[in-house]
């Protein structure tokens, strides 16, 4: 194996213009290859998303990006340095939010974002900005010990962005948010967005990574399995619309003869019609009774994901070797025009 190399932060190149770019990184513990072979580049400005099942290497692949811990193998390069060893001149310029946080749990929490604060030398304005952010204002003088789950999750956001950093990487930051917080962070990162900072969000929730991510990759027994745009994904996967009818509409044996249906069945409380011709099928009921009480739901980043990790009957995965995907990073406003 290969050491993890230095690269050269030269703006001409490719990668050296990307916020990250991880070539070939491979990471093992003991027996189990945690990372194998995972290449990737993140643009400056991108909010980019790391999905995948527990074990898949999100976590790993972080902490490398982080400088936290070392690849095997591989090229790892983070605004144009490399994280490893440890950059003195890299560290205030990223946020890290860890799945496992440390606290000052004597402190409150005012006190204890003012010491993570100082230790990169910013001022108190910017504690009391960042404790109204994560909307903990109200627990500023409550010890560390005694705020709740959530409520030291938002810490540890807060503890990530304090200092204003350039790249913000963030592990799962929603996982103990109740649903009010979640989107309240959703609008604290979309301003970060907005102001040009380059955001590594890790996510069990999909519907979070369709809304906020300009690029995921989807990662499965540490390999990329799909990198793209959520749309980019499920456009791709040619995944089926469901047209829901009231079940009184006609029989399935009926909505199975109706023209582009590929297979009906009664669910929910629904007569669900799935299709890949969403309108011939529309405008074949609409030609047998009308649209009244007809509803469509499509595809989502949730159903690609599904069918890209799920197990299949023989305890392997329905996983491609390489990725489906171009991994090429793109300006994010760029990312749908032709
Ligand atoms: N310090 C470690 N020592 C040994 N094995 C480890 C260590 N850290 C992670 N692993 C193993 O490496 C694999 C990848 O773990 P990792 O934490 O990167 O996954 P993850 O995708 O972040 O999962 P999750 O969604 O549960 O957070 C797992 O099989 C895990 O058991
Ligand atoms: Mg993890």
């Amino acid at each position: 194996m290969t050491e993890t190399e230095t690269v050269p932060a030269d703006p001409g190149d490719r990668a050296g213009d990307a916020a990250i770019h991880v070539e070939g990184v491979s990471k093992r513990y003991g027996s189990r290859q945690a990372l194998d072979g995972v290449s990737l580049h993140v643009a400056r400005g991108e909010f980019f998303g790391l999905l995948g099942p527990n074990g898949a290497g999100k976590t790993t692949l972080v902490e490398i990006m982080e400088g936290l811990r070392r690849a095997d193998a591989g090229t790892v390069g983070v605004l144009g340095a490399s994280p490893w060893p440890r950059d003195a001149a890299l560290l205030p310029r990223l946020g890290v939010q860890t799945q496992s946080s440390a606290f000052f749990v004597r402190l409150t929490a005012q006190e204890h974002l003012a010491t993570v604060a100082a230790l990169y030398g910013t001022g108190r304005a910017a504690v009391e900005r960042t404790l109204r952010a994560v909307a903990l204002t109200e627990q500023r003088d409550t010890r560390v010990e005694d705020l709740s789950g959530g409520q030291r999750q938002r810490l540890a956001i807060a503890s990530a962005l304090v200092h204003d950093p350039e790249l913000i990487f963030l592990d799962e930051p929603t996982a103990a948010l109740d649903p009010q917080a979640r989107r309240d962070l959703w609008n604290v990162l979309r301003a970060l967005k907005e102001a040009g900072r380059t955001i590594v969000y890790t996510t069990h929730h999909l519907d979070e990574a369709e809304a906020l991510c300009d690029r995921v990759a989807i990662l499965v027994d540490g390999r990329v399995a799909a990198l793209d745009s959520p749309r980019g994904l499920v456009g791709a996967a040619g995944a089926a619309t469901s047209v829901l009818l009231p079940p009184d509409r006609m029989t399935v044996a009926q909505a199975q003869e109706v023209e582009g249906v590929d297979r009906a069945v009664l669910s929910g409380g629904s007569l669900v019609l799935e299709t890949r011709v969403s309108g011939k099928v529309m405008s074949a009921l609409d030609a047998l009774g009308g649209l009244d009480g007809v509803q469509t739901r499509t595809a989502t980043l949730e159903d690609v994901y599904l069918k890209l990790t799920s197990p299949a009957a023989d305890g392997t995965r329905h996983t491609p070797q390489t990725p489906q995907t171009p991994q090429t990073p793109q300006t994010p406003d760029r990312e749908h025009q032709t």
